[in-house]
């Protein structure tokens, strides 16, 4: 099926934090036929497109959501291409998993994505945040992006011509020669990456994660880290040091493990969630006269 349409679709379901109420309907695209079909059906729904992938940095409110979650289902094996110069262009979908591209890369001895080992999510949204982890900004790796919008479809999009920043990209498609759009949807990207040893890259991956598991609750239901970390500091430290780590409110509480992480501990509503955030950042601007922001999505 190109597109699937499912009608009332909760996001407590489709969210990592497992919070969130219904959204009127969820589009699940799995190729380019289905692009064509939702830019017709898009607009008799009735709600507002938001691009969706694995909901792994999301904070839903509990009421309802006027808004289709657009979902990409190009999930296929990446493909991958020699270049002259000795690097491989290697081709993902937006729907394809980050963990499961980084086993694929390892296999076939291509270096430079190790840092982001343990980071869940999808090609589309680890793209539209650029997700950062050891060092590594996937957008650092990008060399164009695959988008799609309604009005024009499918277009490539260099990557010297986007905005890549800190947890942030544009493709800027109101400028230059793109188009103006309000909604676009990443629907494949392209990544450049080195010739290494297998079994290097694996050390490098298993030395991650071992680190990500000692400072980081990765089993848990969270959406990552909650809180920018301001220039020069550290949200986590910020909030630690504020006393805010293990701070509960119903089912949702700050990590004992590492304090920037809010976790469902069953139950948690988003209501708490929220109530919970507000408290963090406001113990840290009493004590430490900072102003954290939000990194995770807030949908309220
Ligand atoms: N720290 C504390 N208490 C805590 C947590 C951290 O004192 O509860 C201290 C640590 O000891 C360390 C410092 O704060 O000295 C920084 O902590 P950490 O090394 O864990 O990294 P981070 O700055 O908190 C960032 C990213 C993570 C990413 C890691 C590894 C942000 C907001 N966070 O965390 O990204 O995985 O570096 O590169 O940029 C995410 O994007 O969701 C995320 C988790």
């Amino acid at each position: 099926m190109p597109l699937t349409l499912t009608h009332d679709v909760l996001l407590k379901e489709r969210t990592t934090l497992r919070l969130g109420g219904p959204a009127l309907a969820e589009a699940v695209v799995s190729c380019a036929a289905g692009l064509d079909e939702l830019a017709r059906v898009l607009p008799g729904l009735g709600g507002r497109p938001l691009a969706l992938g694995a909901g792994s940095n999301l904070l839903a409110a509990d009421g309802p959501h006027a808004l289709i979650l657009v979902r990409a289902a190009n999930n296929a094996p990446a493909e991958l291409s020699n270049q002259p110069d000795g690097t491989t262009l290697v081709r993902a979908g937006a729907g394809l998993r980050l963990p499961r591209l980084l086993g694929f890369c390892q296999r076939a001895g291509l270096a430079g994505l190790e840092g982001l080992t343990g980071v869940p999510g999808r090609i589309g949204g680890g793209v539209a945040m650029n997700a950062g982890s050891y060092g590594v900004e996937l957008g650092s790796l990008v060399s164009r992006v695959r988008l799609w919008t309604p009005e024009g479809g499918l277009i490539w999009r260099e990557a010297k011509d986007c905005a890549f920043g800190y947890r942030h990209f544009d493709p800027q498609l109101g400028t230059g020669k793109g188009t103006s759009a309000n909604f676009w949807l990443i629907w494949e990207a392209e990544f450049i990456l080195r010739a290494d040893e297998p079994f290097a890259i694996r050390k490098r991956m298993e030395a991650n994660y071992a680190k990500k598991k000692a400072t980081q609750p990765v089993t848990a239901k969270s959406a990552g880290c909650v809180f920018k970390n301001p220039a020069g500091s550290s949200a986590g430290r910020l909030l630690d040091e504020a006393g805010v780590k293990g701070k509960r409110l119903g089912g949702m509480a700050f990590s004992t493990v590492h304090a920037n992480f809010l976790v469902n501990e069953g139950g948690g509503t988003a209501a708490e969630a929220l109530e919970l955030l507000e408290y963090g950042r406001a113990m840290v601007f009493d004590r430490f006269s900072m102003n954290l922001e939000t990194e995770v999505v807030v949908l309220q």
